[in-house]
């Protein structure tokens, strides 16, 4: 994804993110994780791909998100799982807008746009 690609959408009711919390919320049916580290906004995945764990219910240490269940980190700008790097995850561009909190999420992909596999009969 492009500094360009993408959606703006409001994540709604998020209560005011405090620094070191953070908050689930669901957005155009992802869940995300929602907190604040150095005083700025992230938005990530919320759900852990090592076993489902759920980000939002972990914990922020420095710029990472601790999941619950095994204590994995990942780095809030970019999602990088330092301790096992086949599980990162999605990290998005958040932004307050008008006093609301907005994510940008890829649009979804359409037939025309997805890879074709090689049909031989051609
Ligand atoms: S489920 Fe998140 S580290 Fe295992």
């Amino acid at each position: 994804m492009t500094d360009t690609d993408g959606k703006w959408h409001d994540v709604g009711a998020v209560p005011d993110v405090a620094e070191g919390e953070l908050s689930g919320a669901r957005v155009a049916g992802l869940k995300l994780c929602i907190g604040r580290s150095d005083g700025e906004l992230f938005a990530v995945d919320d759900e852990c791909p090592h076993a489902g764990g759920s980000l939002s219910e972990g914990l922020l240490d420095g710029d990472q998100v601790v999941c619950p269940l095994h204590a994995y980190g990942f780095e809030v700008r970019s999602g990088h799982c330092p301790d096992d790097p086949s599980c990162s995850i999605r990290a998005y561009a958040i932004r307050l807008e008008d006093g609301k909190i907005q994510v940008r999420l890829p649009e979804p992909q359409t037939d025309s746009q997805e890879a074709r596999p090689h049909d031989p009969g051609q």
